[in-house]
């Protein structure tokens, strides 16, 4: 026998609000997701998505009795249970994570008497729920309970990893609260653990930042295996069998980008400086992921003499493939360098969405690879697309000034490139 349906309240429309709001509806609740963005609201409401993110849309669609989209406050709270927050929690000046988002949701909640619960699902800084908990009591609300329920989708598979999750984290200082939302979840598939709210926060903090450190690892690994003349995509498949380090988290490549890590190791780095305490670990994983940008600059500089007047084609440009999110992606770094520089630069993306990238984009986008790359110094992968490895490679050395390629994903084969008469530089395989 399920668990009840339950009537809840999803604040902001972004990755995390959707997802959750859509996953949600598809396990039987009532779902209102409310958002300040008019546009954003008007276009879910004819039953687009506004962002990429596979099944997402048909899940929208096929829960459309249950799941609403809103302006409006009162809409949203009218029988609400459980309010979930998810709006984003950007970084500030200072380097703490802006929660500026949170507390005007956590103000609208004022007279929202018959709430049970209300969760935090955004990225916050250990100690956030507190202070929530604090607002709430303050407000008239000491009767609602409190829960830190922190996301792990990764972007691209975001509803797989809601309905599959390797762990679904919820901290709560009292037990029925963590009930509530366990059973909330009623229908997914993976195990719960129960903790106190500042664990669950420090969870989130702790897994993102040791994934990144992961890659920043192997990325470290790799400029020794490019001094020694060792294989690093040979080191890291054999490392990865070691059950105890496992393989995921160990592509060597480019660096690591995205609306997550960047963001939360800058504000678990921030948060424990504000503690008094210097992460030095993650300070040297950040540090390493910058230099792994301008070593492939330093790579190209090294081969064509200097990139003044030089034309580099940038392929890919997203985060990573599957998605169309351009947030802190390795490829604005190496544009901005090499403008800087002098270079000139031409790109292509199959999904990165026009207008909402950066300016240098709209002037020099491709519609292929091969258009990108004609007439070339020299090409940086700097996105592993499938669609890279249907390029004609022959034909595009032929059509470029200088074949000079930095593989900056290891996504081609060192020897065919070489063949096909490429200047083929990689990352960490001779
Ligand atoms: C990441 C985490 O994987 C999620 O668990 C987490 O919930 C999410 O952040 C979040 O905090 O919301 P995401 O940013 O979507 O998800 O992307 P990932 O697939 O983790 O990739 C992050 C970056 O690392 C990408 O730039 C990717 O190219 C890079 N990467 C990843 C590598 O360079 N090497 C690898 O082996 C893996």
């Amino acid at each position: 026998v399920g668990k009840p349906e339950r009537q809840v309240a999803v604040f902001g429309a972004g990755y995390i609000g959707l997802v959750t709001g859509a996953c949600l509806a598809e396990l039987g609740h009532r779902v209102v997701v409310r958002d300040i963005d008019p546009d954003k609201v008007a276009l879910l409401r004819s039953g687009d998505v506004p962002i990429y993110e596979p099944g997402l849309g048909d899940m929208i669609v096929r829960n459309k009795e249950r799941l609403t989209f809103t302006l409006d406050l009162e809409e949203t709270l009218r029988g609400a249970e459980i309010a979930y927050v998810c709006v984003d929690t950007p970084p500030s000046a200072s380097g703490d994570a802006d929660l500026s988002r949170i507390w005007s949701v956590v103000k609208s909640l004022e007279g929202a008497a018959h709430l049970k619960a209300v969760v935090v699902k955004s990225t916050v800084p250990v100690g956030t729920g507190a202070r929530v908990r604090s607002a709430l009591d303050a407000a008239g609300l000491a009767h609602v309970g409190y829960a830190a329920n922190p996301e792990f989708t990764a972007e691209g598979r975001a509803v797989a990893d809601f309905m599959r999750p390797d762990r679904i984290v919820i901290g709560a200082a009292d037990e029925a609260v963590a009930q509530l939302i366990a059973d909330l979840h009623d229908g997914v598939d993976g195990p719960v653990v129960v903790m106190d709210v500042r664990s669950a926060e420090m969870v989130k903090l702790a897994s993102n930042a040791l994934l990144a450190t992961k890659i920043s690892f192997i990325n470290e690994i790799a400029t020794l295996c490019e001094k020694t003349g060792a294989d690093v995509e040979e080191v890291a498949r054999a490392v990865g069998l070691d059950h105890r380090l496992g393989p995921h988290f160990l592509r060597p490549g480019i660096g690591w980008g995205g609306s997550c890590f960047p963001k939360d190791s800058e504000a678990l780095r921030q948060l424990a400086s504000n503690t008094g305490y210097h992460l030095q670990l993650l300070s040297a994983v950040i540090e390493v992921n910058n230099l792994q940008k301008r070593r492939a600059i330093q790579k190209l500089k090294d081969e064509l003499g200097t990139l003044a007047g030089m034309r580099v084609a940038l392929l890919g440009l997203t985060f990573k493939p599957g998605t169309d999110d351009m947030r802190e992606a390795p490829s604005t770094v190496l544009a901005g360098r090499l403008l800087a520089e002098g270079a000139e630069v031409s790109c292509w993306d199959p999904m990165a969405r026009p207008g909402e990238v950066e300016p240098w984009v709209s002037t020099t986008r491709h519609a292929t690879p091969e258009e990108a790359m004609a007439g070339a110094d020299a090409v940086i992968v700097v996105t592993e697309w499938p669609q890279l490895k249907e390029v004609d490679w022959a034909k595009a050395a032929e059509s470029m000034r200088r074949p000079v390629l930095f593989d900056g994903r290891n996504l081609l084969d060192p020897a065919g490139m070489r063949a096909l008469g490429y200047t083929y530089m990689s990352v960490g395989r001779p």
